[in-house]
């Protein structure tokens, strides 16, 4: 495995993202991570991350010194590199002019780190700092015009630094240089695939759980269906899931889940009907924020009333992803505007006093994806675009009614049905209708009509952080708008959302 620690850059994840691509393990840590530790995970290599501090400024992140001591090599990118050359003895000091963006690298004599990539090519740079004394055992490999160090090397004590960032795709050979690091430098195996995680972690879950009892939450995403597929696997009926249908869900999706994961995958999953309860705490409100904070309640009620029922029960397991870990072991994340309060399906009870089993808290999602394919998960399931906890209550914009619930459900599933066929459906982050709470005036037949409108939101993003409207053909969004006025009663006028976030949201509440 690699360690990579985390001195607060915003790319750090990405890092992960490029070994873990390459079919290595490797883990996040933050810098105050104990040196025995580090011992323990026995790494092949170690990549320091970029961060937002200067390394000579008071208080500014360190890991333990004795890295160096320990005969492996070591990639330190930007504030990484810095705190490698401050360590060993070097200069860092503030640059005459800060770079930030593309600039030219050229390669400089011979390196491991650079086999493969051109004496000319394009880096990505982000520092006010740069090093002006190099430790002793050390040579420039690389420069830009206004780096004169932009990459150095101890290749007898094999340590690398680069003052780019090698991890973001504006550098050209950066996956390249992070492959030398890994496979040529480090001597790693490509060996990290799902179907040895699958296997290793079924393990590791029957050795934690031994003859105790298990609850999951369900929520009908391709997370907690994995979570629970792979427990299942594991430790079989003593695992029970727990699905709380709220009314505020797809078209059929409560019957598709039944199909797939229960009858046909023999989960044992306990359904939940709360529909009227759901609709009753939401009747009158209007306030988005309110609306999620009384579904996250009535969730947690439903929720705990029925896990009481299974009696003796040690563990609660969850879905949560690597991402979140390290967002919150994060030292430097500071407290960021709350726009929206998320809710997440599992992570509730906390007074029923479960142990956490969240066998997944070390994978992406498109990790997730292929595990779930590898553990014979349905194709539709796997790549099922990410749905809100809150449902259509946050797409049903304003009161939310019996009637209004059924009339999105209809208009989303016509929408589905089109994107799907036209073979939208993965290339999107998400695509879905939104109902809005005014009514419009339409001729049909020979009719006058006042009916309710439809907005069409479909996005493509990478992790929901930012988005972009989905150009999607104009002959696609005519057959949209034409089925769904045709076909939905209650409709007469669709309306394309051609708003990116930010400084829009994806959701319209
Ligand atoms: P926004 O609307 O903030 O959404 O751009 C970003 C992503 O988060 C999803 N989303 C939610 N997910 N509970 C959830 O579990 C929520 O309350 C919630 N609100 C938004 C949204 O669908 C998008 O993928």
């Amino acid at each position: 495995m690699i360690l990579i620690i985390d001195f607060g850059s915003q790319f750090n994840q990405l890092i992960a993202r490029r070994v873990r691509e390459g079919k290595v393990y490797c883990q996040v840590e933050p810098p105050s991570i104990p040196i025995d530790a580090i011992k323990t995970l026995a790494p092949k290599g170690i990549i320091l991350s970029g961060g937002p501090a200067s390394i000579y400024a008071k208080n500014s992140p360190r890991v333990d010194a004795a890295i160096f001591d320990l005969g492996i090599p070591i990639l330190g990118i930007c504030y990484g590199m810095h705190f490698m050359v401050d360590t060993l003895g070097g200069k860092v000091k503030q640059a005459a002019r800060r770079e930030y963006g593309f600039a030219e690298f050229t390669a400089k004599g011979r390196s491991r780190l650079l086999a493969k990539v051109d004496k000319h090519s394009q880096c990505w740079m982000s520092h006010g700092d740069s090093i002006v004394a190099l430790p002793k055992g050390f040579s420039v490999i690389g420069t830009t015009d206004n780096t004169s160090v932009a990459a150095a090397q101890n290749a007898r004590r094999r340590f690398y630094g680069l003052q780019f960032h090698p991890e973001v795709v504006h550098t050209v050979k950066g996956t390249q240089m992070i492959h030398n690091f890994i496979y040529d430098i480090c001597g790693c195996k490509r060996s990290w695939t799902m179907q040895g995680f699958a296997r290793d972690t079924v393990t590791q879950i029957r050795d934690t759980v031994g003859d105790q009892k298990v609850i999951l939450g369900l929520s009908g995403g391709v997370d907690s269906s994995v979570t629970a597929l792979l427990v299942h696997k594991a430790i079989g009926r003593q695992l029970t899931c727990i699905f709380v249908d709220n009314g505020l869900l797809r078209k059929e999706e409560a019957a598709n889940l039944k199909l797939r994961l229960k009858q046909h995958l023999k989960i044992n999953i306990r359904f939940v009907s709360a529909r009227n309860r759901f609709l009753r705490a939401l009747a009158g409100v209007t306030d988005p924020e309110r609306k999620r904070k009384i579904i996250g309640k009535v969730f947690m009620d439903v929720f705990e009333a029925e896990a009481k029922k299974i009696k003796n029960a040690k563990f609660l397991g969850q879905g949560t992803l690597y991402p979140d870990v390290i967002e919150s072991q994060s030292a430097f994340g500071g407290p960021t505007a709350v726009i929206k309060s998320h809710h997440n399906v599992g992570g509730l009870p906390k007074k029923m006093k479960l142990k956490l089993l969240e066998p997944l808290k070390y994978l992406f999602k498109d990790e997730v994806r292929q595990l779930g394919k590898a553990l014979g998960l349905d194709d539709d399931l796997v790549w099922r675009q990410p749905f809100p906890g809150p449902g259509l209550a946050i797409r049903v914009v304003g009161e939310i009614t019996r009637r209004r619930l059924e009339i999105l459900r209809e208009v989303d599933a016509v929408l589905l049905d089109e994107i799907r066929k036209a073979g939208y459906y993965r290339k999107l982050w998400q695509s879905f209708a939104v109902l809005l709470p005014i009514k419009s005036v339409g001729i049909m037949g020979d009719g006058r009509t006042y009916e309710y409108i439809a907005a069409i939101r479909a996005v493509t993003s990478k992790d929901a952080m930012t988005a972009d409207w989905a150009r999607l053909p104009h002959a696609l969004l005519g057959r949209i708008s034409n089925r769904i006025i045709n076909e939905v009663r209650g409709v007469n006028r669709v309306v394309y959302d051609i708003s990116s976030k930010p400084p829009s949201t994806i959701e319209w509440e």
